[in-house]
């Protein structure tokens, strides 16, 4: 087992670059199946999410090949299955994918009950609701989602909530469907406007990604041969201008697109940090004082995303005065808050809402990571804290972000990934 070892009490100061997008890779990997052809997509952040997904889709019988650490060219021409073991899809949420994608390649397909972060319940009932409409046969059962069709037929879908999963599922059936699909109430996140970049790069004919109405001209074939690029991690770039806040530092984030982070920009300014834009792709964020109290609540994009709360819960556990966060998205998003309690914080968490009150300074204390964005809230909370933290279930943190370590001591963190003898396997050597 490895765990994270951090001696805290250093400002974090300097240059980071961040990687491709997460959220947005996951969904452009599996799109790749819809084009009878080769195409080769960089800025790939090599995370371990991104790594397992390309392992079931050689088992679907396309060819990856990695060309560099975040270059791959996917052959798609070639898909000799379209079953999905539950193994393997059970082990990140955006395995549901693949179901998008091969019931627009293929008119049928069978993929694993998808896991992910346990963030509360997270049915998929606005997918299959999309699928259904566009004329699939969807069946749930026995730890698999099945969809078949004879034809898939555009037409008009409302989103009873605002989800991103379930509005990029939707796209990637209906690139290739007969006739023209309205999404109505789609998700606006920045990955949901890569993935239609990325379609219609190929030839698909997606218009609105990122407004109110999303609306698809199915196409007959899309068109290999192209090269694409993932958009910016907009959560990793907000993880390091929170990172910066917390630890009374001062970062350039660059490879980020300001744009994406203007709510969390608005949210440091009004604590009292510092944030210069430098052009559409760089940011400046420093603080040199206690930064004041805040209120939060979680909204889908624009508003302030659920996957920075956590990172966000650091700084106000520390921050001047009592501070609100009202998580709207998930159901149990605060386990993180016990984790940081353990480090001096004082955190009261209650459903969906949490009280901070901000406190001098935390102390080091061993962790656990619930989930991906805890994990890199106590990252940020043992580089703030007095003395040494330990960081354990590290699994959680490599599913979302590159070489998360070496990023943080490159700015000046005093941190190092060691493995841990199994407390078990001592024990039998003494006993023998
Ligand atoms: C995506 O999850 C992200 N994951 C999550 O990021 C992120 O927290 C979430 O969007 C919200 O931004 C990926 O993109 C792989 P949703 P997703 O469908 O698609 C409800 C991270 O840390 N809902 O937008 O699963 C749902 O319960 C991860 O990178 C339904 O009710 O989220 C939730 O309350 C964690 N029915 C809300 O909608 C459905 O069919 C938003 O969920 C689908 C969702």
């Amino acid at each position: 087992m490895e765990k994270l070892v951090i001696t805290g009490g250093t400002p974090l100061k300097g240059e980071v670059t961040i990687n491709g997008a997460k959220n947005a890779a996951v969904a452009i990997l599996p799109a790749a199946l819809l084009i009878n052809g080769i195409t080769t997509i960089e800025n790939l952040p090599n995370i371990s999410d991104v790594k397992l997904l390309c392992e079931i889709i050689e088992e679907l019988g396309a060819k990856i090949t990695w060309v560099g650490k975040n270059t791959i060219t996917i052959d798609a021409r070639n898909i000799t299955s379209t079953r999905a073991p539950l193994e393997l899809t059970r082990k990140f949420r955006a395995s549901y994918y693949l179901i998008g994608a091969l019931l627009g390649r293929c008119g049928d397909v069978q993929v694993g009950m998808p896991g992910g972060c346990k963030l509360g319940a997270r049915p998929i009932d606005q997918h299959i609701k999309g699928f259904e409409a566009l004329g699939a046969h969807v069946e749930v059962g026995q730890g698999n989602i099945t969809a078949t069709c004879k034809e898939l037929v555009g037409t008009n879908i409302y989103m009873d909530i605002v989800s991103v999963g379930a509005t990029i599922n939707v796209m990637l059936a209906s690139v290739l469907a007969k006739g023209t699909t309205i999404i109505d109430n789609p998700a606006k996140e920045p990955h949901i406007v890569d993935v239609a970049n990325f379609l219609n790069t190929m030839g698909a004919d997606v218009r609105g990604a990122g407004t109110d109405v999303i609306k698809i001209n199915g196409v007959e074939k899309l068109e290999g041969n192209i090269t694409y690029s993932v958009v910016p991690d907009q959560i990793e770039a907000g993880t390091f201008m929170l990172a910066a806040v917390a630890s009374r530092g001062d970062l350039v984030i660059k490879n980020c697109t300001t744009k994406h982070l203007e709510c969390i920009s608005a949210k440091l300014l009004e604590i009292g940090a510092h944030v210069e834009e430098l052009d559409g792709d760089t940011i400046h964020v420093w603080c040199d004082k206690r930064p004041s109290k805040a209120n939060i609540k979680t909204l889908p994009y624009p508003g302030f995303p659920t996957d920075l709360q956590p990172q966000m819960g650091v700084v106000l556990a520390t921050a001047e005065g009592t501070s609100i966060i009202n998580e709207s998205i998930w159901e149990s998003r605060f386990q993180y808050t016990d984790e940081l309690n353990k480090m001096g914080a004082k955190i009261t968490a209650q459903g969906k809402t949490a009280i901070f009150e901000g406190v001098d300074s935390l102390y080091g204390a061993p962790v656990c990571a619930t989930d991906l964005r805890a994990g890199a809230a106590l990252i940020i909370a043992g580089i703030c804290a007095e003395g040494t933290t330990e960081v354990y279930n590290l699994e959680h943190i490599d599913r979302g972000y590159e070489n998360i370590e070496e990023k943080f001591r490159s700015i000046g963190a005093n941190i190092k990934r060691v493995k841990e003898e199994d407390p078990n396997k001592n024990l039998v050597e003494m006993s023998e």
